[in-house]
């Protein structure tokens, strides 16, 4: 059964547009709001484009934040426990509001371009983490997520999301002015860029960049059960890390599961020569120049 607030949200919608970002209408509706946000200088910004890792680093997060306690950060679901700061849908409360009550040291998540970040995080001097992963990768768990959340329109064949993807065409938006933007910022700000291939390879050093980089000291073991924590499979069957909590008409996990696969190298799977192909040829050209690198495997 529907509840109220699920009948407000209207589903499969075109996108609207967001200083020409490609972005869900409430979201756009909630801007003046986001726009204007105040930070707090504790605040750690958590910024990726979609379907890059985010769940992942947040859970790493929070878990860092009550020092390996796994109990702690079972209270609450991830999008309750990391507000997602420029999320508004039609009667939930909007990821400002939540952010608002929220206590500090507080965890900000957002999938804003660089250039459309609240001018506040700078202003108060706050830290940032940016994931980012191939974008192969990247635009089939893209596609499987388009699928499942019914925020998005429609997204097609794979063919028609690929050229969508490519254009820019998506929640968003570019994904290569995304990498790019943040990658060129990284020396202005408190910037952590991390990828998610080398999450995958090697976790335990990742984390311990994290940990530098907060100035953070953690027992070996506690690194270890953070380890465990957020492991695929362990926050698979998490019930307050996978989404499960998140309404049906929103998330349809029978469609896609969230957590789907949580493995580098996907794209092989779904690619086909031709496709692959073309990907290259548009990667190169619009990388070109650029000293940020991607392992596709
Ligand atoms: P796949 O669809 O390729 O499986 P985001 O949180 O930014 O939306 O990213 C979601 C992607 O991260 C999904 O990719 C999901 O499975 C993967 N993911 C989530 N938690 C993970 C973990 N602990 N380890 C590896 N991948 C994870």
């Amino acid at each position: 059964p529907q509840s109220a607030m699920e009948g407000q949200l209207a589903l499969r919608e075109e996108l609207g547009s967001l200083h020409g970002i490609p972005l869900y209408k409430c979201f756009v509706e909630g801007w003046p709001q986001v726009e204007t946000f105040q930070a707090r200088p504790d605040d750690l910004v958590i910024a990726t484009y979609p379907k890059s890792g985010t769940t992942w680093l947040s859970e790493i997060l929070d878990m860092i934040y009550h020092d390996g306690d796994v109990e702690k950060c079972r209270r609450d679901a991830i999008f309750n426990r990391v507000p997602f700061l420029e999320m508004t849908a039609p009667g939930l409360p909007s990821g400002v509001e939540l952010l608002e009550k929220t206590p500090s040291p507080r965890l900000v998540k957002t999938h804003l371009p660089v250039h459309l970040l609240p001018t506040s995080f700078q202003d108060k001097g706050c830290k940032v983490i940016y994931v980012a992963r191939n974008p192969k990768d990247v635009v089939i768990s893209y596609y499987y997520f388009y699928q499942m959340a019914k925020i998005h329109p429609d997204p097609g064949t794979l063919d028609e999301f690929l050229e969508n993807f490519m254009a820019g065409k998506v929640a968003y938006g570019s994904w290569y002015e995304h990498v790019r933007g943040w990658w060129e910022k990284k020396q202005e700000k408190q910037l952590l860029y991390l990828f998610y291939e080398d999450m995958k390879k090697d976790p335990q050093r990742e984390v311990q960049k994290i940990l530098q980089f907060l100035g953070k000291e953690v027992a070996e073991e506690t690194v270890a059960r953070i380890l465990h924590h957020t492991s695929f499979q362990e926050m698979k069957k998490n019930p307050a890390a996978n989404y499960e909590t998140m309404p049906t008409a929103l998330m349809d996990h029978s469609l896609s599961p969230f957590l789907r696969k949580g493995i580098s190298g996907d794209w092989k799977n779904h690619f086909t020569v031709a496709q692959n192909k073309r990907f290259n040829q548009h990667y190169r050209e619009h990388m070109a120049g650029s000293d940020l690198h991607f392992q596709m495997e």
